[in-house]
């Protein structure tokens, strides 16, 4: 990719967090993530790709070994495991403060090819099809997985983080690259509390670090966050199906991993307590950037969504 950086670096002293569509160059936002905001930046060149903000870095040093965990994982989904990932790149620049912020940049997939606005606009049995064909996907991982016990890599299957595509689906979110060697967890897991308020990060490595990292390595629970999915995407109506074909995949494609079948209560179960988390946690970070921007004065650098469905 050729790109004109010195744009990008223009872009990030300029831009308002908390609208930035009004930022000295606008952009419009592609999507939310816990850590991330996805942004089409409007400019020459720009606007076409997909810039993915991480603002999660104190030193330069640690953007550096970001880096070479994701340009690792990347190479191991795209060379090793034979996923489809867009074209990609990734740059640092310095925000304000003069403190590096990480862009992951990719090519822009259009909108309605992105799997959670597929689930309002395409008939159900293609929906059903596109479930199988990310299963097929995932089950790459795990058979890289199952082939070998040095390198042991995570994925993060739900069906908002895959872009439909022929011959098969492209996968988007590489900005969490967890995967282990001998063992040794290559990604600083301890940046992804970085955008928790200071009053919850404690509680939040306790309780939850561990686990939700470990979920993103086993397959049984990747698909039941997939599933779970649909709920979040106010599409429940069709679990009961979408359970079936995941079962049906399990027990025929995907016999020789064994995976234990998933239940529909599993699913309820772990999208109830995974919304209240994550809803507890949201309202949580409201509160503290209301308490840092308002009461305190201070800056606030990361974007939250208004608001989020679940
Ligand atoms: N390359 C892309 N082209 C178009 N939209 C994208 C692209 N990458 C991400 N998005 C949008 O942004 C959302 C969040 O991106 P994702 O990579 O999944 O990050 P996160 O880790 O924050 O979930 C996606 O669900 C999608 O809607
Ligand atoms: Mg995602």
């Amino acid at each position: 990719m050729n790109l004109n950086l010195a744009l990008l670096q223009k872009f990030e002293r300029g831009l308002d967090p908390q609208h930035p569509e009004r930022s000295a160059i606008p952009a419009t936002i592609l999507g939310y993530g816990e850590i991330s905001t996805v942004f089409a930046i409007q400019a020459d060149g720009w606007r076409d790709l997909a810039c993915k903000r991480l603002p999660l870095f104190d030193r330069q040093a640690e953007v550096e070994k970001y880096r070479a965990a994701y340009d690792a994982y990347n190479r191991l989904l795209e060379e090793q495991i034979g996923l489809r990932l867009p074209p990609h790149t990734g740059a640092c620049v310095e925000n304000r403060l003069g403190r590096p912020v990480f862009y992951i940049i990719q090519k822009q997939l259009p909108a309605a090819s992105i799997g959670h606005h597929a689930l309002h606009t395409l008939p159900t049995p293609d929906i059903l099809a596109l479930v199988e064909r990310v299963l097929q996907e995932l089950r790459k991982v795990w058979k890289f997985n199952r082939a070998q016990d040095r390198v042991q890599v995570a994925i993060d299957g739900q069906i908002s983080n895959w872009a439909l595509d022929d011959p098969r689906p492209v996968y988007l979110d590489t900005s969490t690259p967890l995967f282990r060697v001998e063992g040794v967890e290559q990604l600083d897991t301890e940046l992804f509390l970085r955008s928790a308020p200071s009053f919850l990060v404690w509680i939040l490595r306790l309780l939850f670090l561990k686990d939700v990292v470990a979920r993103y390595y086993d397959f049984h629970r990747v698909a039941v966050d997939l599933v779970a999915n649909f709920y979040k995407e106010q599409r429940a109506d069709l679990i009961p199906e979408v359970v079936q074909i995941v079962n049906r995949f399990f027990q025929d494609q995907a016999a020789a991993l064994g995976i234990q079948p998933i239940t529909e209560k599993e699913v309820r179960d772990y999208y109830r307590d995974d919304a209240l988390v994550w809803s507890l946690y949201f309202s949580m970070r409201k509160a503290d950037r209301f308490l840092r921007l308002r009461l305190l004065r201070q800056t606030y650098p990361y974007i939250l969504p208004d608001k989020i469905t679940r």
